[in-house]
């Protein structure tokens, strides 16, 4: 730092003086060629003022008026000298010093009589200056020869002389000014912030990470474009830090939970790279317009919960469509963008969907066909064959989209997501048959019967046969996928090996229960006291109810899509029956739904917001009193923070599903409460209800029961809620989505590619046959 000081005065005092310098120099060159025209202005008026006396002495030859007139100049102008020439240039008479007469330029006054018009230039001898003017002398047309008039010039170069001195102090002085201006500059505006980021990043490096940043932040000055980075590299740090910590700890407790870090390497030691490829209808990261602004938003999706952290770990490709209005001015010109935007970890691959794409393939034939189908929720699945024809060709350029990213990448790892690309895995496999291909199912699948009534289910089902694992939630969705393929396409199955051989490939059929990215280092960390605990929540449960206006005592939460197999109409229902039949909970218990918006064209949909709106509204119209209002309907989507402050601040959280693949809520809100409190009351027709068992098991369609039971909930004694909420996230944290995701791709890394060959189960046609040889539950 002191040489870059020495250095850098060494410079300004270097450049400042130069420039000085040359300002200078060229504002003597000005002065001097102003003095030298007054000069010469004056030079000439005295010439034309004496010319009618010497044109005297040159007619009568008489040199005695010279000295008279010399004196008059002298006199009146400072003149050095006159000296008076015939018509030859010859010298007739002069007065002046003797020096200065004698090394006057002959040259000037001849060029004057030559060319009959007035010549001036400048000259010197020792001490002298002057300016040498010589003005011909005609008489009419006549020449009658010149004269010089010698004007002292030396004042001149004083003036210049003064001017440089006076200079030297100035530049003096603005060397030392700009200087001192500078350091100060560098020091307040360079040195200091650098050195703000340097104690912020030498705390990052030690682990001293200053927990109010933002003011740190706002010192950094010109480094502030540095802020995000130094920010999420504060982040990432801390993260990597505190799962480091917690691997430890975990070694140390003797546990083996899985973390994103031991996923990825998990997966690279089996690879040899943990890339993966990941196809899904919905995107992870979806760019919208606010006003000027373009904002990157999470959308609402279990599938998105649940695959995000994984492609964090693992990095590779995720392919799917974007619907943003502002996706298409975020990637780069092969329709790809890194994410997540503030700490990229893996490639988007966006894939762009036409208007009609979207109504006949999403709202049509994967949302008002598949979806209700595969859901028992009572609603009537409607397939239209233009539908089908679209969702064939959307499929299709999904596949080719997917295709194009696996250019290059021998055997690639492709994970494919839900029943909105059950076409994807045969599409794909046919052109790439070294990739290892698998495909989830994220709702439930239906019985032969229910499923049947869909008139592409062959077509469907080949599609999906494609895959080399398929996965669902529980083993009773596999278990009626066996049946379904049994029934309907010609293959052999066996339950036994859960696995589907037709047309010479065979598929696996696993359930891989979904999960979420459990905090194990929050929950080893949680150190405040249980009294500590009940305070801060209720302190947080005030101030969330009372931005709506609303004191309660007690909280009651839902957090679903606006989708109508989530019972939310139920829900509302149960909560009526509750402050029917326990009136003790009149203006003591607050529901807050927090329902975001979902496949808002389909009019199943908009039925469903209009049923909910009037519900909600019947019940506070008829319970709601000055300061409390039994339910408060928050109609859009919330993003991760705020629901976590939702679970955290509720004492029962209520997940009432008429039908759920798993529904991921349960789990979020377990993993929410690392203060171990909390009551889950929890639809048995969800996936989480095969996992969950402590929590409040229900059946939705029993309003009373599901009132009986959050009743029970709200009652329960503080010891069996802590006792049920751990045994939950034990279960949530052994059974994070790591373990998930490490369980399908192992399985899929496990698949053996056999060469050609028949074997005893094969009734189909020659071909190539892969033999699946996977043990169930391997690393469950
Ligand atoms: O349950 C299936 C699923 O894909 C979920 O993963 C997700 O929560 C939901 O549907 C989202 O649906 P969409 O992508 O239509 O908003």
């Amino acid at each position: 730092m002191h040489l870059f000081r020495v250095r850098l005065i060494l410079a300004l005092i270097a450049s400042v003086t130069l420039v000085s310098t040359a300002s200078t120099y060229f504002d003597v060159l000005a002065h001097r060629h102003v003095l030298r025209e007054d000069l010469e202005r004056r030079t000439k008026w005295m010439g034309i003022s004496i010319q009618p006396d010497v044109q005297g002495v040159l007619r009568t030859g008489d040199p005695s008026a010279l000295p008279g007139l010399m004196q008059l100049l002298k006199s009146g102008t400072g003149a050095l000298g006159l000296a008076v020439y015939d018509t030859h240039g010859k010298l007739m008479a002069s007065s002046g010093p003797p020096d200065v007469m004698r090394a006057l330029a002959r040259g000037v006054v001849e060029k004057s009589l030559q060319r009959g018009i007035q010549v001036g230039a400048f000259g010197h001898e020792g001490e002298w200056q002057w300016l040498e003017e010589a003005f011909p002398i005609h008489d009419g047309n006549q020449l009658e020869g010149a004269m010089a008039i010698v004007a002292d010039a030396s004042y001149i170069r004083r003036e210049a002389n003064a001017l440089w001195q006076r200079s030297f102090w100035r530049i003096v002085a603005l060397v030392i000014l700009i200087v001192a201006i500078t350091l100060g500059m560098v020091r307040w505006f360079l040195l200091r912030p650098m050195s703000r980021v340097a104690e912020r990043l030498r705390g990052l490096r030690t682990g001293r990470v200053d927990e109010h940043k933002e003011g740190t932040i706002s010192k950094l000055g010109l480094f502030s474009p540095l802020e995000r980075e130094v920010e999420t590299m504060a982040e990432s740090l801390k993260a990597a830090r505190a799962a480091a910590e917690a691997e430890a700890r975990l070694r140390e407790a003797g546990e083996h939970f899985w973390t994103a870090e031991r996923l990825a390497v998990h997966i690279r030691n089996r690879t040899g790279s943990s890339r993966i490829f990941v196809v899904s209808n919905r995107e992870p990261y979806m760019h919208l317009r606010q006003g000027k602004e373009i904002v990157c938003v999470v959308p609402p999706s279990g599938l998105v919960t649940a695959i995000e952290p994984v492609l964090r770990a693992c990095d590779g490709v995720w392919v799917a469509s974007g619907n943003g209005d502002a996706d298409g001015a975020t990637v780069d010109e092969f329709d790809r963008l890194r994410v997540p935007p503030d700490d990229p970890r893996y490639t988007l691959r966006r894939v762009w969907l036409s208007e009609e794409e979207e109504a006949r393939y999403y709202d049509g034939f994967a949302n008002e066909g598949l979806w209700p189908l595969c859901h028992i929720a009572h609603t009537r699945p409607v397939f239209r064959a233009a539908d089908w024809e679209c969702y064939q060709r959307v499929n299709q350029r999904f596949a080719d989209a997917l295709l194009k990213e696996m250019e290059g990448d021998a055997e690639p790892v492709v994970f494919v997501q839900d029943y909105h690309l059950a076409l994807l895995p045969q599409m794909v496999k046919r052109e790439r048959p070294d990739a290892r291909v698998a495909i989830f199912w994220h709702i439930p699948w239906p019985n032969p019967e229910a499923f049947g009534i869909c008139p592409w289910q062959a077509e469907l089902l080949d599609g999906l046969l494609g895959a080399d694992l398929i996965g669902f939630h529980i083993p009773l969705h596999c278990n009626n996928f066996l049946a379904t393929v049994d029934r309907v396409v010609e293959s052999r199955t066996s339950r036994e090996h859960m696995s589907v051989l037709r047309n010479g490939h065979l598929s696996a059929v696993r359930p891989y229960p979904v999960s979420v990215a459990f905090d194990a280092v929050a929950h080893l960390a949680a150190t405040l006291s249980r009294p500590e605990m009940e305070l801060e929540r209720a302190a947080e449960r005030h101030k969330l109810l009372s931005e709506f206006g609303v004191r309660a005592e007690c909280l009651a939460v839902g957090v679903d899509r606006l989708d109508y197999t989530k019972g939310i109409v139920e829900r509302l229902d149960a909560i009526e029956q509750l402050l029917e039949t326990h009136p003790w909970h009149h203006e003591r218990l607050t529901m807050v739904q927090i329902a975001a918006p979902s496949r808002t064209r389909i009019p199943s949909y908009v039925e469903l917001r209009r049923r909910v709106d009037a519900t909600v509204e019947r019940i506070n119209t008829r319970f709601q009193t000055a300061r409390w209002k039994p339910i408060v309907l928050i109609e859009r989507q919330c993003n991760h923070d705020e629901v976590r402050r939702w679970y955290r601040a509720a004492d029962i959280c209520l997940v009432t599903s008429l039908h759920d693949g798993m529904n991921l809520v349960a789990k979020e809100y377990v993993a929410a409460r690392d203060d171990e409190d909390g009551v889950l009351v929890l639809s048995k027709f969800t996936g989480a209800a095969v996992e969950l068992r402590d929590a409040l098991l229900v059946n939705p369609y029993d309003i009373v029961g599901v009132a009986e039971a959050i009743h029970l909930g709200l009652e329960m004694s503080l010891i069996e809620r802590r006792e049920r909420m751990q045994r939950m996230r034990r279960q949530v944290m052994e059974h994070n989505i790591y373990l998930w995701a490490a369980r399908v791709l192992g399985d899929l890394r496990e698949l053996r590619l056999e060469p050609e060959e028949r074997t005893e189960a094969s009734h189909a046609a020659p071909g190539r046959v892969r033999r699946v040889e996977i043990p169930v539950g391997k690393l469950a």
